[in-house]
């Protein structure tokens, strides 16, 4: 038994939910592994989470922290796959913004040598996510259209990234702000808040897939500029989060989003993706993620890094509208 620093979300609401408290954590179960965790990330998720809204989420008091990179510092019992110090990465979900954490030996993956360690903690979540709605969700090929809202995002910025590697044509959304810098990375981008897009993609013949992590009304217009053949990849109903409103129900959205997969002859599907590390896809897709960033085919943007007790500000970050990529929260050495 161990006695940690933790972010705790001590009810649901705004940044001021948010604390750092001391807690027992037990030694790791059989088959389990302890980790002196070093890096978490906050992301689209914790904020859902802080706010209540995350789907099927734990109720507060919670631990967020959807991934986490740390050294392996107990092997429980009958787990043996990694040594004392190896460095590993784990789609955590809940209890990663903590000084350590229990993982099933199993949900781990070993860090190469030589990566940079923000990066790495960035890939289970954002890139796997990325890497799986375009591969496996729209297999995307080289030539088609695809549209994505929040280029600038953690998961948007690396579907832009991967989509150019496939040789896709992007469009998307940001904030104006960002729109030169999204433009080098090959993007061509609209504000979010002027919905000329829509005329603009149906008049160009409309996009073979559209990536949606907002929901509600954005379903219907993310529907609208898909072309013949082409598909909806749903991920998340993060509308009220950015634009700070109440929430709102979920479910009757996402039964019209999948009930329009009946209307077969419109030629157009509709799909919501979930990143799961149960999937037999999910280590694999990670390794060639691990390889990507190895061989210099892919980058890892970092919008901000904090330390755990900054973990307030770190909410804040998210909400602003400087700088894209992954946020990272700094807890060991
Ligand atoms: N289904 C899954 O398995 C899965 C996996 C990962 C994430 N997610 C979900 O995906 C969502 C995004 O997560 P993330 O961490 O990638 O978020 P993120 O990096 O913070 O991205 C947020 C994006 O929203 C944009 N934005 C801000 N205000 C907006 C507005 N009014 N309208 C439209 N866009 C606006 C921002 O653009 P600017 O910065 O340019 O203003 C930014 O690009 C979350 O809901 C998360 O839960 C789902």
């Amino acid at each position: 038994m161990s006695i940690i620093r933790k972010v705790q979300i001590t009810a649901f609401g705004d940044e001021s939910k948010l604390a750092i408290v001391e807690s027992d954590l037990p030694d790791p179960k059989p088959r389990e592994v302890q980790l002196a965790v070093d890096l978490s990330i906050v992301s689209g998720s914790d904020v859902n989470m802080r706010r209540g809204t995350y789907p099927f989420q734990r109720k507060a008091p919670l631990t967020p922290g959807y991934t986490v990179l740390g050294r392996v510092l107990l092997n429980g019992k009958g787990a043996s796959t990694f040594r004392v110090g190896e460095r590993v990465v784990c789609l955590s979900k809940y209890e990663g913004q903590a000084e350590r954490i229990n993982l099933p030996e199993r949900f781990l993956a070993r860090v190469p040598d030589g990566i940079d360690l923000k990066a790495a903690v960035a890939l289970p979540l954002d890139w796997v996510t990325a890497y799986q709605m375009l591969h496996r969700a729209a297999k995307i090929k080289s030539g088609q259209t695809i549209f994505i809202h929040g280029l600038s995002g953690g998961v948007g910025g690396s579907l832009l990234q991967l989509a150019k590697l496939q040789g896709a044509e992007v469009f998307g959304t940001a904030s104006p702000s960002k729109h030169d810098e999204l433009s080098r990375r090959g993007a061509t981008s609209f504000d979010y808040k002027s919905k000329d897009w829509i005329s603009i993609m149906q008049q160009r013949g409309g996009a073979d897939a559209v990536f949606d992590p907002l929901g509600y009304e954005s379903f219907d217009q993310s529907f609208s500029i898909l072309r013949k053949g082409g598909i909806l990849v749903a991920y998340g109903m993060n509308l009220p989060a950015v634009t700070k409103t109440a929430r709102r129900p979920a479910l009757p959205v996402i039964l019209k989003l999948l009930a329009r997969n009946l209307f077969f002859w419109t030629g157009k599907r509709t799909t919501f993706y979930g990143l799961t590390r149960n999937s037999k896809h999910f280590k694999p897709d990670l390794e060639q993620l691990f390889a990507l960033l190895q061989s210099g085919s892919i980058s890892v943007p970092i919008k901000a890094t904090f330390k755990l007790d900054e973990i307030q500000q770190a909410h804040r970050e998210y909400a602003s509208s400087a700088g894209t990529g992954s946020i990272i929260l700094e807890i060991g050495s």
